[in-house]
């Protein structure tokens, strides 16, 4: 089933200059580049989009950092596109995560892994929401 999803490149991966990069991958793994911009989130920006992580520890640091400086928010569209991107991404912790994998190549740390994807329809409704309300998909 065609499917679409909200990614996230994060303010490590803008400011080391893997954008390009990153939308080669995403382009070459056969997804739909369906919206995109670059856009500086504040530190509210992040705790609204980070909500579900309120009670973890790592909130704060996370929200500080999202905010830190500008990222590419982008809807992908693909069959599976949720699982797919999850895939490409890999783990979480890059020092988890598989070969190949976007996080493994350009992730510094758990915390700044270069990509953000949704995980689930129903966060990715919310999400793509968040950033694109009021946007015709093309
Ligand atoms: P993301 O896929 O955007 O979803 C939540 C984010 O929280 C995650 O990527 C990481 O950037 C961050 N995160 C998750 N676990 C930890 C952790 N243990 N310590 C710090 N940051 C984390």
């Amino acid at each position: 089933m065609v499917e679409r999803t909200l990614a996230i490149i994060k303010p490590d991966a803008v400011e080391r200059r893997h954008v390009g990069s990153i939308i080669s991958r995403i382009e070459a793994a056969g997804f739909q580049i369906r919206a995109m911009r670059r856009m500086a989130l504040s530190k509210q920006d992040a705790e609204g989009f980070y909500a579900v992580h309120k009670a973890r520890p790592f909130f704060g640091s996370l929200t500080s950092f999202m905010s830190s400086g500008p990222v590419v928010v982008l809807v992908l569209e693909a069959p599976d596109a949720i699982r797919t991107w999850r895939t490409l991404m890999g783990a979480t912790d890059p020092a988890k995560a598989d070969a190949g994998t976007l996080r493994k190549e350009f992730a510094e740390s758990i915390e700044r892994n270069a990509t953000h994807g949704s995980d689930a329809p129903e966060t990715a409704a919310y999400e793509i929401g968040y950033f694109f309300a009021g946007v015709e998909l093309s």
